[in-house]
């Protein structure tokens, strides 16, 4: 039996391109959520849209501080693993339940597999850094998603014999749904979607991107669906005048989201996955970070890295609105890895093993 590992809204995109696979190769899984993430938009929603099985245990840690979070879900994923024993921990990205996931098994000997490794900003101010680097070192299987991060891998030492280049399940599921998805006709307009602390917890430069997105007012509808940590933000520094102009939600499923994302003009964001599904889609995509951790959409998509400068995110979002945009154009060996089959290429390597781990 697998352990698939789910808590934040980012792990569930990959979690349903997986367990399609999982279920086309017969191979035995339940999802275990630790509870990360917790509100209806956050989490729920996705389990309903995706058609997601029933996680089998919820751990329900919530909200707090990194050490907490990441303890709680230790102390219970850790508890569970001792009665049930798993034949693997499957995990997915870079939260805070990847590592904590990771480290229990480890410490049990029950082998670990982890998808999206060797991805790294090397900015390790970053948490997600950290807790792609300690997952990736205590993992049996390791599933990066480009060249890049495979080599990544090789640089810091991993034996070469558990790294398996396979491609992104979060564009498999992207792929998948994406012709599903209606095209609308409509003004142009900018779709915003930012929580980075290193964005949105540091007062001066939220202000600087909320000034920036003001500015942009003039030019385009801006659409923005809030994040928790950014609407709690934006609250706390008292810069809600700045968003008079702005259409803002709540956060919205996958669905609308990628509706929104595949008929925007440009996109602003500081989220990993969007620099990657909008460079698929040939969305121009303005990142507000100082590093990306997918330098493969800045050289060959639509990605373009900005800092936190009123100017300089004005420049490159009105570029889109006003020019023609700039297209993809992914070397081939990248375009097979995002051909919508990463996640069955997990499921032969997992086949392959099947005896030895008796999954
Ligand atoms: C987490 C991940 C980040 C990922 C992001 C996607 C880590 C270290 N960070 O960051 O990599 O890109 O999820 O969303 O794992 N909150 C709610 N409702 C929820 C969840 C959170 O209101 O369902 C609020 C809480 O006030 C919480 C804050 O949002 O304190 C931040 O949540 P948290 O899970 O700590 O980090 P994220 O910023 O969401």
């Amino acid at each position: 039996m697998i352990y698939l590992i789910g808590g934040a809204r980012p792990n569930f995109m990959k979690i349903a391109a997986i367990s399609r696979a999982f279920e086309k190769y017969d191979i035995n899984y339940e999802i275990i959520h630790t509870g990360q993430h917790y509100d209806y938009n956050m989490d729920k929603i996705f389990f309903e849209e995706f058609g997601l099985k029933k996680p089998l245990v919820h751990l329900e840690v919530g909200s707090g501080p990194h050490g907490e979070q990441t303890a709680k879900i230790m102390e219970r994923f850790e508890r569970l693993c001792f009665d049930a024993r798993p034949s693997m921990v499957f995990t997915v990205g870079d939260v805070n339940s990847t590592m904590a996931a990771a480290l229990v098994a480890a410490k049990m000997h029950i082998p670990i597999a982890h998808q999206e490794a060797g991805m790294r900003s090397h900015d390790m101010k970053m948490p997600e850094e950290v807790n792609r680097i300690v997952t990736d070192h205590v993992s049996d299987f390791l599933f990066p998603i480009s060249p890049k991060d495979q080599s990544n891998l090789h640089m810091e030492g991993i034996d070469r014999d558990k790294i398996y280049l396979v491609g992104d399940p979060m564009i498999d599921n992207l792929l998948y749904y994406i012709d599903k998805i209606p095209d609308m006709t409509c003004e142009k307009y900018i779709l915003v979607e930012l929580h980075r602390p290193a964005n949105v917890d540091d007062k001066d430069k939220l202000k600087t991107i909320l000034q920036a997105l003001d500015k942009l007012r003039d030019h385009a509808q801006i659409l923005f669906p809030l994040h928790p940590r950014t609407r709690k933000m934006i609250e706390e520094f008292e810069l809600t005048d700045l968003l008079k102009n702005v259409e803002c939600w709540d956060p919205i499923g996958y669905f609308e989201f990628i509706k929104y994302m595949k008929n925007a003009t440009v996109v602003i964001t500081d989220s990993d996955g969007i620099q990657q599904e909008t460079s698929i889609l040939n969305i121009p995509c303005v990142s507000i970070r100082d590093t990306t951790n997918i330098g493969y959409t800045v050289k060959y998509g639509t990605n373009v890295l900005v800092e936190v400068n009123i100017n300089k995110i004005f420049a490159a979002a009105t570029y889109p609105l006003y020019h023609d945009p700039f297209k993809s154009n992914f070397p081939k060996q990248l375009k097979k890895l995002n051909d919508g089959n990463a996640s069955e290429r997990i499921a032969e390597v997992l086949i392959n093993v099947k005896k030895k781990f008796f999954i």
